[in-house]
């Protein structure tokens, strides 16, 4: 295991960086090495790049602010492109107002109820940023660093690895936390994501990717016609505050029920009171699968109109099913247009909310001398 991260500036030169430093137009060839190419600087002068990716039909663009996946485009039945994330076309609106589009979240993806939790009794209070609650991280997540960037091709492989280090008592949380992230695209056109860290003092950790896809392409309306399944049974139900109860609840007869695929929008304006509290769906589904040691079909999302499908298969036991309730018409995204409530919907792969309050839920514990290790995999087709 090496989270040591190697010399970037090395990593860069091997990409042979020399083009495209100055322009945001950069393109990467198919299976290619990874282009960087400048897209902003941050308000103390830092620049932030973005890298192109291509394989296998898929094309990337990670920035280094945030890992933040500015750009997903996947061919449609009739073998054309589309940008199937929502985001910004430039740097400042991502650090003035992004709802996590795209980025890499940490330490903490999802709510910890008061943002306190208390492990081997000592008891930590998080930055608190949604009500009470302390969500993604808290106010400086890790969707708000800029990482290290080193790119790679290996085989018929091409990514990136991130790297951050957030050190002990960053948004309250204990340990220093080494984290390693490692962005694929395979030569069949999967973005696999392998999530890595270590700690030096016991502490807890959910990382998570906040993609908001939309298959028939950001700007196009929203996600209600999309068709997905999930793999699960039960799901985490939530107060008003969206702290699971603790309970795992059948998904049988109610509007969570995602075991047969269906239309996203088709119990959306159901009276259930669980739909009050997130605006819609918003919740954490308890995966049949539970833990497992290599990633296993979750969840499949599919666009009738385009005929673009993307399958999620994770090792991680829950998967928080976002549907944008609270775009609100506010941001002007990537293609130019107004996002609004439903133009993106999020699948995050993660252990269930506030585990660390929860003694019954997955442990999100990680002592020194452990290396934290998940993968998710998104599988496109048409
Ligand atoms: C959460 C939502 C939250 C959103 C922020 C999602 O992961 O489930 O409740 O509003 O992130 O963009």
């Amino acid at each position: 295991m090496e989270l040591s991260r190697r010399t970037v500036i090395a990593g860069a030169a091997a990409a042979g960086i020399t083009a495209g430093l100055t322009g945001g137009t950069a393109h990467a060839t198919a299976g290619g090495r990874p282009v960087k190419s400048l897209f902003g600087k941050l308000a103390d002068g830092t620049k932030v790049y973005r890298w192109s990716l291509e394989n296998g039909g898929t094309r990337l663009k990670v920035l280094s602010y945030g890992g933040i996946v500015q750009s997903l485009e996947i061919p449609d039945r009739r073998g054309r492109h589309a940008n199937v994330s929502l985001g910004f076309d430039n740097l400042d609106d991502y650090v003035a107002s992004s709802p996590y589009f795209g980025a890499l979240i940490g330490r903490y993806g999802n709510r910890i109820g008061q943002g306190r939790f208390t492990l081997d009794g000592t008891a930590y209070q998080l930055s608190v940023n949604d009500g009470e609650q302390s969500l993604h991280g808290g106010a400086q997540g890790f969707d708000k660093h800029v990482w290290d960037v080193e790119p790679f091709t290996d085989g018929s492989d091409v990514g990136l690895h991130l790297y951050y280090t957030s050190v002990d008592g960053e948004m309250g949380y204990p340990g220093t936390l080494r984290t390693k992230v490692t962005y694929t695209l395979t030569r069949h056109g999967d973005w696999r994501i392998d999530y890595e860290a270590t700690t030096d003092k016991p502490t807890v950790v959910n990382l998570t990717s906040h993609v908001y896809f939309n298959l028939a392409g950001e700007s196009s309306g929203t996600i209600y016609d999309h068709e997905l399944s999930i793999d699960a049974s039960r799901y985490t139900p939530v107060d008003a505050g969206l702290i699971p109860t603790g309970e795992l609840a059948r998904v049988a007869g109610t509007p969570f029920d995602f075991r047969r695929a269906k239309a996203v929008g088709r119990d959306i304006r159901v009276a259930h009171p669980q739909l009050l509290y997130g605006k819609g769906l918003d919740h954490n589904w308890a995966l049949d699968k539970g833990i497992t040691r290599r990633p296993e079909s979750v969840a499949t999302l599919r666009d009738p109109s385009s005929g673009r499908t993307m399958r999620i298969a994770t090792t991680e036991p829950g998967l928080q099913f976002y549907s944008g309730n609270f775009l609100d018409g506010s941001l002007v995204g990537t293609g130019g247009t107004v996002y609004r409530q439903g133009d993106g919907l999020c699948l995050e792969t993660q252990h269930f909310p506030d585990s660390p309050n929860k003694p019954h839920f997955p442990s999100t514990v990680l002592r020194p001398g452990q290396t934290y290790r998940t993968t998710t995999v998104h599988s496109f087709s048409a």
